[in-house]
This record gives structure tokens, C-alpha cells and sequence, in this order.
């Protein structure tokens, strides 16, 4: 069972602003030193901020995209990322990502997080359905996603290689039309 958080620390789900675009970036190269299971590896994440910047500039002039953040006492601690397809035939269905920092794993913090991705896209005219790829391994995460209903429609074989090691990802999604 999750821990609940404590009535003092104040918990704010929210859209990424552009002034949190520093702060962001030094939370991305937090999760890539704390877990294996986000898209990039520690040489690889060269995002300045002005970028960044830009990238939260894009999601929130985007209809069909969101980024979230997740504060504890104004501190970012997760962020979720989604994104539909741009052409006609996809922009109904997007994927997205979900990170929370260590120190703050199990508190519910990443379920609060993607129930206000499916709210969003409950209320989204665009938006049919919710996908995500998830490392076989990532119990957690798993368990979170079906908690939430998203079901499982695939295996995707070795499709992510983390030092040298293939793994298999699931393909999860939830229909929220
Ligand atoms: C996955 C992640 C976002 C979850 O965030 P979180 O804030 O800890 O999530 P929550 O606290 O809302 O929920 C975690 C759930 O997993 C459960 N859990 C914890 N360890 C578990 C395990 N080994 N097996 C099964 N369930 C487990 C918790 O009990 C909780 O479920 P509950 O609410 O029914 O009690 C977070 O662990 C993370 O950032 N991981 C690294 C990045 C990542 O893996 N992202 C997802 C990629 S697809």
C-alpha cells in the first residue's frame, strides 16, 4: 500500500511552466542517476535549459500534448509527459512517460499524476486513448497502470537495451473517449 502523504506537505499536480524549465532539467538528470528505466543514459542528456524552455513553450501551446509536474512543498518531485500523433490518422492516441524521484516512490505521488493525464484527456474532444511502453521488470510501474485500468496488449521483445542487457517492454493502454 502506498504511504498517504502528510497533511503538511502540500502536494500541487500542475501543467509545466516555462519557469521551471532549470529546475526540470536538474530533476531529468536526478531520475537518469536514481533508475534504469527512463528513456536516457547519464552521457546522453544534453538538454540545455533555453530547450527546455522551449519544449515546455510547445506543450503548452500543444491541444493534443501535455507535461505535467508534481510538487511537494514547491519542489518538483515527478513529472509525467504525453503526446498524440500529429497526423489525422493518430492524433487520438498518444503515449506518455511517468518519473518521480526516489525519496518520494510509494507515496502515490505517480498515481495522482496519471489520473490527471486520463481527467485531461477524458475532457480532451481529440483524445481517444492513453498508451505506454513499460520495461517487463517495472513492477511497480505495472501495477500502477492496471490499478488505474490500463490493460496490457503486447510484448514488445528486447525493445530497450540497458548496459549491454536486452528487455522486454509491455505495451499498456486505456481507452478514455
Ligand atoms: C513508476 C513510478 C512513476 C511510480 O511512482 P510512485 O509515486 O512511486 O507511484 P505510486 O506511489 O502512486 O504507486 C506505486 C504502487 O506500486 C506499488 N508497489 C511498490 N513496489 C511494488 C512491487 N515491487 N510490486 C508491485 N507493486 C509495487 C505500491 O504499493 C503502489 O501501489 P498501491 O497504491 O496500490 O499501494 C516511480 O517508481 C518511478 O519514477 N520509477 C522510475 C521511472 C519509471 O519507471 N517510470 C515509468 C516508466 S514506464
Amino acid at each position: 500500500m502506498s504511504e498517504p502523504l502528510k497533511e503538511n506537505q502540500n502536494l500541487v499536480i500542475r501543467r509545466a511552466l516555462t519557469e521551471d524549465a532549470v529546475e526540470l532539467n536538474e530533476f531529468y538528470r536526478n531520475i537518469i542517476l536514481e533508475t534504469d528505466h527512463f528513456g536516457y543514459e547519464v552521457d546522453e542528456f544534453h538538454i540545455t535549459d533555453e530547450q527546455q524552455e522551449h519544449t515546455i513553450n510547445m506543450f503548452i501551446q500543444a491541444d493534443n500534448a501535455i507535461l505535467l509536474v508534481a510538487t511537494l512543498n514547491d519542489k518538483i518531485v515527478g513529472n509525467l509527459s504525453f503526446r498524440a500523433g500529429t497526423s489525422k490518422k493518430f492524433q487520438h492516441v498518444g503515449e506518455f512517460g511517468v518519473q518521480v524521484l526516489k525519496d518520494y516512490w510509494n507515496l502515490g505521488i505517480g498515481k495522482e499524476l496519471v489520473q490527471c493525464l486520463i481527467n485531461w484527456a477524458k475532457k480532451n474532444e481529440t483524445i481517444y486513448k492513453i498508451s505506454l511502453r513499460v520495461r517487463a521488470d517495472n513492477k511497480n510501474a505495472i501495477h500502477l497502470y492496471k490499478t488505474l485500468g490500463f490493460m496490457e496488449e503486447g510484448i514488445l521483445k528486447g525493445e530497450m537495451m540497458c548496459n549491454g542487457t536486452l528487455h522486454d517492454l509491455i505495451y499498456m493502454g486505456i481507452v478514455v473517449d
